[in-house]
Protein backbone atom coordinates (compact mmCIF):
# COMPACT_ATOMS: atom_id res chain seq x y z
CA UNK A 1 0.00 0.00 0.00
CA UNK A 2 1.34 3.38 -0.96
CA UNK A 3 2.54 5.57 1.96
CA UNK A 4 2.06 9.29 2.66
CA UNK A 5 3.11 11.78 4.84
CA UNK A 6 2.67 15.41 5.12
CA UNK A 7 2.77 18.19 8.24
CA UNK A 8 1.38 21.59 8.90
CA UNK A 9 3.34 24.16 11.21
CA UNK A 10 1.27 25.21 14.40
CA UNK A 11 1.56 28.97 13.61
CA UNK A 12 -1.20 31.53 13.18
CA UNK A 13 -3.77 30.53 11.96
CA UNK A 14 -4.21 27.56 8.81
CA UNK A 15 -6.18 29.37 6.15
CA UNK A 16 -7.83 28.52 2.74
CA UNK A 17 -3.95 28.21 1.25
CA UNK A 18 -3.11 25.45 3.56
CA UNK A 19 -6.35 23.68 3.06
CA UNK A 20 -6.85 23.52 -0.51
CA UNK A 21 -3.23 23.09 -1.35
CA UNK A 22 -2.48 20.40 1.21
CA UNK A 23 -4.91 19.24 3.92
CA UNK A 24 -8.26 18.68 1.76
CA UNK A 25 -5.50 16.82 -0.35
CA UNK A 26 -5.09 14.44 2.85
CA UNK A 27 -8.67 13.94 3.59
CA UNK A 28 -8.52 12.05 -0.18
CA UNK A 29 -5.85 10.06 0.74
CA UNK A 30 -7.25 8.45 3.74
CA UNK A 31 -9.14 5.85 1.97
CA UNK A 32 -6.34 5.06 -0.52
CA UNK A 33 -3.15 4.95 1.24
CA UNK A 34 -1.67 4.55 4.46
CA UNK A 35 -1.50 8.16 5.49
CA UNK A 36 0.73 9.67 8.32
CA UNK A 37 0.17 13.33 9.17
CA UNK A 38 2.03 15.31 11.64
CA UNK A 39 1.74 18.80 13.44
CA UNK A 40 5.06 19.62 13.00
CA UNK A 41 5.75 21.75 16.40
CA UNK A 42 9.96 21.86 16.06
CA UNK A 43 9.74 23.78 13.12
CA UNK A 44 7.13 25.89 14.77
CA UNK A 45 11.03 26.77 17.26
CA UNK A 46 12.62 28.11 14.13
CA UNK A 47 11.33 31.57 14.40
CA UNK A 48 10.81 32.88 18.10
CA UNK A 49 7.23 32.31 19.25
CA UNK A 50 5.69 32.13 22.88
CA UNK A 51 6.00 29.20 24.40
CA UNK A 52 1.95 28.61 25.31
CA UNK A 53 1.35 29.56 21.53
CA UNK A 54 3.20 27.05 20.34
CA UNK A 55 1.35 24.73 22.71
CA UNK A 56 -2.27 25.93 21.91
CA UNK A 57 -1.26 26.41 17.64
CA UNK A 58 -0.33 22.74 17.54
CA UNK A 59 -3.90 21.52 19.22
CA UNK A 60 -5.00 23.81 17.15
CA UNK A 61 -3.85 22.23 13.95
CA UNK A 62 -4.61 18.94 15.37
CA UNK A 63 -8.39 19.67 16.08
CA UNK A 64 -8.20 21.21 12.51
CA UNK A 65 -7.17 17.43 11.15
CA UNK A 66 -9.84 16.21 12.68
CA UNK A 67 -12.61 18.76 11.87
CA UNK A 68 -11.74 18.71 8.31
CA UNK A 69 -12.88 15.18 8.03
CA UNK A 70 -9.65 13.10 8.69
CA UNK A 71 -10.45 9.75 10.33
CA UNK A 72 -8.13 8.91 12.95
CA UNK A 73 -9.21 5.21 12.46
CA UNK A 74 -7.82 5.27 9.38
CA UNK A 75 -4.87 7.82 9.56
CA UNK A 76 -2.15 8.25 12.18
CA UNK A 77 -2.39 12.02 13.55
CA UNK A 78 0.48 12.95 15.40
CA UNK A 79 2.96 15.48 16.89
CA UNK A 80 6.45 15.62 15.52
CA UNK A 81 7.93 16.34 19.05
CA UNK A 82 6.45 13.15 20.64
CA UNK A 83 8.35 10.87 18.53
CA UNK A 84 11.51 11.42 19.12
CA UNK A 85 13.20 9.76 16.41
CA UNK A 86 12.85 13.05 13.98
CA UNK A 87 15.29 15.03 15.97
CA UNK A 88 17.84 12.39 15.99
CA UNK A 89 17.22 11.41 12.30
CA UNK A 90 17.67 14.95 11.05
CA UNK A 91 20.76 15.15 13.06
CA UNK A 92 22.58 12.07 11.35
CA UNK A 93 21.23 13.78 7.98
CA UNK A 94 22.76 17.04 8.87
CA UNK A 95 25.73 14.99 8.39
CA UNK A 96 24.69 14.12 5.08
CA UNK A 97 23.13 17.46 3.80
CA UNK A 98 25.40 20.02 2.43
CA UNK A 99 26.18 23.92 3.19
CA UNK A 100 25.59 25.09 -0.54
CA UNK A 101 22.59 22.93 -0.69
CA UNK A 102 20.88 24.47 2.31
CA UNK A 103 22.05 28.08 1.33
CA UNK A 104 19.96 27.43 -2.15
CA UNK A 105 16.49 27.30 -0.15
CA UNK A 106 14.50 29.88 -1.13
CA UNK A 107 12.08 29.64 2.40
CA UNK A 108 15.61 30.47 4.20
CA UNK A 109 16.40 33.28 1.94
CA UNK A 110 12.91 34.82 1.91
CA UNK A 111 12.57 34.42 6.16
CA UNK A 112 16.19 34.68 7.18
CA UNK A 113 16.43 37.39 4.76
CA UNK A 114 20.41 37.15 5.19
CA UNK A 115 19.88 38.38 8.57
CA UNK A 116 23.06 37.31 11.56
CA UNK A 117 20.46 36.95 14.14
CA UNK A 118 18.56 34.18 12.13
CA UNK A 119 18.48 30.76 14.49
CA UNK A 120 20.05 28.22 13.00
CA UNK A 121 17.06 25.73 12.88
CA UNK A 122 15.43 28.14 10.81
CA UNK A 123 18.64 26.94 8.27
CA UNK A 124 18.62 23.01 8.96
CA UNK A 125 14.79 23.91 8.80
CA UNK A 126 14.53 21.43 5.41
CA UNK A 127 16.65 19.01 7.16
CA UNK A 128 14.08 17.96 9.81
CA UNK A 129 11.55 18.16 7.24
CA UNK A 130 14.00 15.39 4.98
CA UNK A 131 13.56 13.13 8.39
CA UNK A 132 10.28 13.64 8.54
CA UNK A 133 9.32 12.45 5.57
CA UNK A 134 11.75 9.26 5.59
CA UNK A 135 11.32 7.84 8.81
CA UNK A 136 7.95 6.92 7.48
CA UNK A 137 9.14 5.21 3.66
CA UNK A 138 7.25 7.81 2.47
CA UNK A 139 5.97 7.15 -1.36
CA UNK A 140 4.22 10.53 -1.41
CA UNK A 141 3.81 13.71 0.06
CA UNK A 142 0.77 16.03 -0.26
CA UNK A 143 1.85 19.63 0.14
CA UNK A 144 1.38 22.92 -2.25
CA UNK A 145 4.32 24.17 -4.21
CA UNK A 146 6.15 26.44 -2.23
CA UNK A 147 7.50 23.17 -0.67
CA UNK A 148 8.61 21.68 -3.79
CA UNK A 149 12.12 22.62 -3.39
CA UNK A 150 12.18 20.74 -0.04
CA UNK A 151 11.00 17.72 -1.66
CA UNK A 152 13.91 18.15 -4.18
CA UNK A 153 16.23 18.29 -1.33
CA UNK A 154 14.81 15.42 1.22
CA UNK A 155 14.92 13.29 -2.54
CA UNK A 156 18.68 14.47 -2.69
CA UNK A 157 19.00 13.62 0.70
CA UNK A 158 17.56 10.07 0.89
CA UNK A 159 19.46 9.19 -2.53
CA UNK A 160 22.84 10.12 -1.44
CA UNK A 161 22.25 8.18 2.05
CA UNK A 162 21.14 4.98 -0.25
CA UNK A 163 24.26 5.63 -2.10
CA UNK A 164 27.18 6.52 0.18
CA UNK A 165 25.61 3.90 3.43
CA UNK A 166 23.20 1.00 2.59
CA UNK A 167 19.34 1.07 0.75
CA UNK A 168 17.65 2.58 3.50
CA UNK A 169 15.49 4.53 2.01
CA UNK A 170 12.46 5.14 -0.21
CA UNK A 171 12.33 7.89 -2.65
CA UNK A 172 9.40 10.07 -2.21
CA UNK A 173 7.48 12.02 -4.44
CA UNK A 174 5.64 15.20 -3.41
CA UNK A 175 1.70 15.22 -5.08
CA UNK A 176 0.82 18.71 -5.70
CA UNK A 177 -2.54 19.67 -6.99
CA UNK A 178 -2.95 21.24 -10.60
CA UNK A 179 -5.22 23.77 -9.09
CA UNK A 180 -4.79 25.25 -5.43
CA UNK A 181 -1.07 24.66 -5.43
CA UNK A 182 -0.72 28.03 -4.80
CA UNK A 183 -3.42 30.47 -3.96
CA UNK A 184 -2.58 33.79 -3.68
CA UNK A 185 -3.07 36.56 -1.45
CA UNK A 186 -6.41 37.78 -1.19
CA UNK A 187 -4.75 41.48 -0.62
CA UNK A 188 -1.50 40.85 -3.11
CA UNK A 189 -2.56 38.39 -5.55
CA UNK A 190 1.17 38.16 -7.23
CA UNK A 191 2.04 36.43 -3.57
CA UNK A 192 0.97 33.47 -2.34
CA UNK A 193 -1.70 33.21 0.91
CA UNK A 194 0.65 33.57 3.98
CA UNK A 195 -0.03 32.90 7.66
CA UNK A 196 2.72 35.38 8.44
CA UNK A 197 1.15 38.02 6.19
CA UNK A 198 1.00 41.76 7.40
CA UNK A 199 -2.26 42.31 6.92
CA UNK A 200 -5.34 39.77 8.12
CA UNK A 201 -6.74 40.68 4.62
CA UNK A 202 -4.22 38.47 3.07
CA UNK A 203 -6.22 35.30 3.63
CA UNK A 204 -9.16 33.52 4.71
CA UNK A 205 -8.40 31.80 8.50
CA UNK A 206 -10.46 28.47 8.59
CA UNK A 207 -12.06 29.57 11.78
CA UNK A 208 -13.17 32.98 9.96
CA UNK A 209 -17.02 34.25 10.89
CA UNK A 210 -19.64 34.93 8.53
CA UNK A 211 -18.64 38.63 8.51
CA UNK A 212 -15.12 38.52 8.40
CA UNK A 213 -15.14 36.28 4.93
CA UNK A 214 -17.48 38.52 3.94
CA UNK A 215 -15.64 41.20 4.23
CA UNK A 216 -12.00 39.82 2.98
CA UNK A 217 -13.69 38.76 -0.15
CA UNK A 218 -15.44 41.93 -0.91
CA UNK A 219 -12.25 44.01 -0.35
CA UNK A 220 -10.03 41.37 -2.57
CA UNK A 221 -8.26 42.69 -5.14
CA UNK A 222 -9.17 42.02 -8.51
CA UNK A 223 -9.23 44.11 -11.50
CA UNK A 224 -11.27 47.38 -13.59
CA UNK A 225 -12.14 44.96 -16.69
CA UNK A 226 -15.43 43.62 -14.63
CA UNK A 227 -14.93 39.89 -16.64
CA UNK A 228 -14.89 36.65 -14.90
CA UNK A 229 -11.88 35.46 -16.83
CA UNK A 230 -9.01 33.11 -15.79
CA UNK A 231 -5.79 34.69 -16.99
CA UNK A 232 -3.32 34.37 -13.92
CA UNK A 233 -0.90 36.77 -16.12
CA UNK A 234 -3.12 39.66 -16.74
CA UNK A 235 -5.95 39.25 -13.98
CA UNK A 236 -3.98 37.56 -11.04
CA UNK A 237 -6.88 38.72 -8.82
CA UNK A 238 -9.97 37.06 -10.16
CA UNK A 239 -8.18 33.87 -11.09
CA UNK A 240 -7.17 33.49 -7.77
CA UNK A 241 -10.81 33.95 -6.95
CA UNK A 242 -12.09 31.21 -9.49
CA UNK A 243 -10.02 28.88 -8.32
CA UNK A 244 -10.95 28.93 -4.61
CA UNK A 245 -14.59 29.27 -5.78
CA UNK A 246 -13.94 26.12 -8.58
CA UNK A 247 -12.27 23.55 -5.37
CA UNK A 248 -15.09 24.73 -2.58
CA UNK A 249 -17.98 23.87 -4.97
CA UNK A 250 -16.85 21.66 -7.29
CA UNK A 251 -17.49 23.37 -10.40
CA UNK A 252 -14.60 24.22 -13.08
CA UNK A 253 -13.04 26.87 -14.25
CA UNK A 254 -14.39 26.91 -17.30
CA UNK A 255 -17.82 26.26 -15.87
CA UNK A 256 -17.72 29.24 -13.58
CA UNK A 257 -16.70 31.55 -16.50
CA UNK A 258 -20.00 30.60 -18.19
CA UNK A 259 -21.93 30.75 -15.03
CA UNK A 260 -20.58 34.53 -14.59
CA UNK A 261 -20.57 35.68 -18.21
CA UNK A 262 -21.23 39.46 -18.51
CA UNK A 263 -22.48 39.51 -14.99
CA UNK A 264 -19.35 41.06 -13.78
CA UNK A 265 -18.07 40.98 -9.80
CA UNK A 266 -20.27 41.72 -7.70
CA UNK A 267 -22.36 38.98 -8.37
CA UNK A 268 -19.76 36.20 -8.74
CA UNK A 269 -18.77 37.86 -4.99
CA UNK A 270 -21.62 37.49 -3.42
CA UNK A 271 -21.91 33.66 -4.59
CA UNK A 272 -17.96 32.76 -3.95
CA UNK A 273 -18.94 34.23 -0.01
CA UNK A 274 -21.96 32.08 0.12
CA UNK A 275 -19.93 29.53 -0.98
CA UNK A 276 -16.94 29.92 0.84
CA UNK A 277 -19.33 29.98 4.14
CA UNK A 278 -21.58 26.92 3.49
CA UNK A 279 -17.99 25.22 2.99
CA UNK A 280 -16.36 26.06 6.24
CA UNK A 281 -19.52 26.32 8.86
CA UNK A 282 -19.34 22.29 9.57
CA UNK A 283 -15.53 22.06 9.94
CA UNK A 284 -15.57 25.13 12.48
CA UNK A 285 -18.73 23.23 14.29
CA UNK A 286 -16.67 19.99 14.37
CA UNK A 287 -14.08 21.99 15.57
CA UNK A 288 -15.77 23.93 18.42
CA UNK A 289 -17.25 20.49 19.67
CA UNK A 290 -13.83 18.85 19.86
CA UNK A 291 -10.94 21.73 20.43
CA UNK A 292 -11.42 22.08 24.00
CA UNK A 293 -11.80 18.18 24.93
CA UNK A 294 -9.48 15.49 25.51
CA UNK A 295 -10.17 13.62 22.30
CA UNK A 296 -7.79 15.56 20.80
CA UNK A 297 -4.73 14.53 23.33
CA UNK A 298 -5.94 11.02 23.55
CA UNK A 299 -5.58 10.99 19.22
CA UNK A 300 -2.29 12.24 19.77
CA UNK A 301 -1.26 9.94 22.37
CA UNK A 302 -2.45 7.00 20.12
CA UNK A 303 -0.94 8.24 16.75
CA UNK A 304 2.44 8.68 18.39
CA UNK A 305 2.16 5.24 19.55
CA UNK A 306 1.49 4.11 16.08
CA UNK A 307 4.18 6.56 14.50
CA UNK A 308 6.64 5.45 16.88
CA UNK A 309 6.98 1.82 15.73
CA UNK A 310 7.70 3.14 11.95
CA UNK A 311 10.38 5.68 12.59
CA UNK A 312 12.40 3.92 15.23
CA UNK A 313 12.39 1.11 12.90
CA UNK A 314 14.14 3.28 9.48
CA UNK A 315 15.99 5.23 12.72
CA UNK A 316 17.93 2.03 13.64
CA UNK A 317 18.89 1.45 9.95
CA UNK A 318 19.88 4.85 9.38
CA UNK A 319 21.99 4.30 12.61
CA UNK A 320 23.21 0.83 11.41
CA UNK A 321 24.25 1.86 8.36
CA UNK A 322 26.26 4.86 9.27
CA UNK A 323 27.89 2.69 12.55
CA UNK A 324 26.53 4.52 15.08
CA UNK A 325 26.29 2.53 18.53
P1 LIG B 1 3.24 25.11 6.21
O1 LIG B 1 2.87 24.83 7.61
O2 LIG B 1 3.77 26.46 5.86
O3 LIG B 1 2.00 24.84 5.26
C1 LIG B 1 1.25 23.66 5.34
C2 LIG B 1 0.85 23.20 3.95
O4 LIG B 1 0.08 24.22 3.30
C3 LIG B 1 0.65 24.50 2.02
N1 LIG B 1 0.45 25.93 1.72
C4 LIG B 1 -0.18 26.38 0.63
N2 LIG B 1 -0.75 25.74 -0.41
C5 LIG B 1 -1.33 26.51 -1.37
N3 LIG B 1 -1.36 27.86 -1.33
C6 LIG B 1 -0.80 28.54 -0.31
N4 LIG B 1 -0.85 29.87 -0.27
C7 LIG B 1 -0.16 27.80 0.74
N5 LIG B 1 0.47 28.14 1.89
C8 LIG B 1 0.84 26.98 2.47
C9 LIG B 1 2.12 24.15 2.17
O5 LIG B 1 2.72 23.90 0.91
C10 LIG B 1 2.07 22.93 3.05
O6 LIG B 1 1.83 21.78 2.27
N6 LIG B 1 7.68 22.86 5.77
C11 LIG B 1 6.25 22.64 5.79
C12 LIG B 1 5.80 21.73 6.92
C13 LIG B 1 6.47 20.39 6.96
C14 LIG B 1 6.18 19.30 6.10
C15 LIG B 1 6.98 18.22 6.59
C16 LIG B 1 5.33 19.12 5.01
C17 LIG B 1 7.38 19.97 7.87
N7 LIG B 1 7.69 18.67 7.65
C18 LIG B 1 6.96 16.97 5.97
C19 LIG B 1 5.32 17.87 4.39
C20 LIG B 1 6.12 16.82 4.87
C21 LIG B 1 5.57 23.98 6.02
O7 LIG B 1 6.13 24.88 6.55
O8 LIG B 1 4.25 23.98 5.69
Amino acid sequence: MTRVLSGVQPTGMLHLGNYLGAIRQFVGLQNEAECYFCVVNLHALTIPKDPKEVLERTKDVAALYLAVGLDPEKVTLFAQSQVKAHAEASWLLQCVARVGELDRMIQFKEKGKGSESALVGLYTYPVLMAADILLYQADKVPVGEDQKQHLELTRDLAQRFNRDYAEVFTIPEPLIGKVGARIMGLDQPKKKMSKSAESAMNYIAMLDDPKTIEKKLKRAVTDSDNQVRFDVENKPGISNLLSIYSLLSGKSIPELEKQYEGVGYGAFKKDLIEVTVDHLAPIQERYREIRHTDYVDKVLAEGKEKAQVVAEDTLRKMKDAMGIL
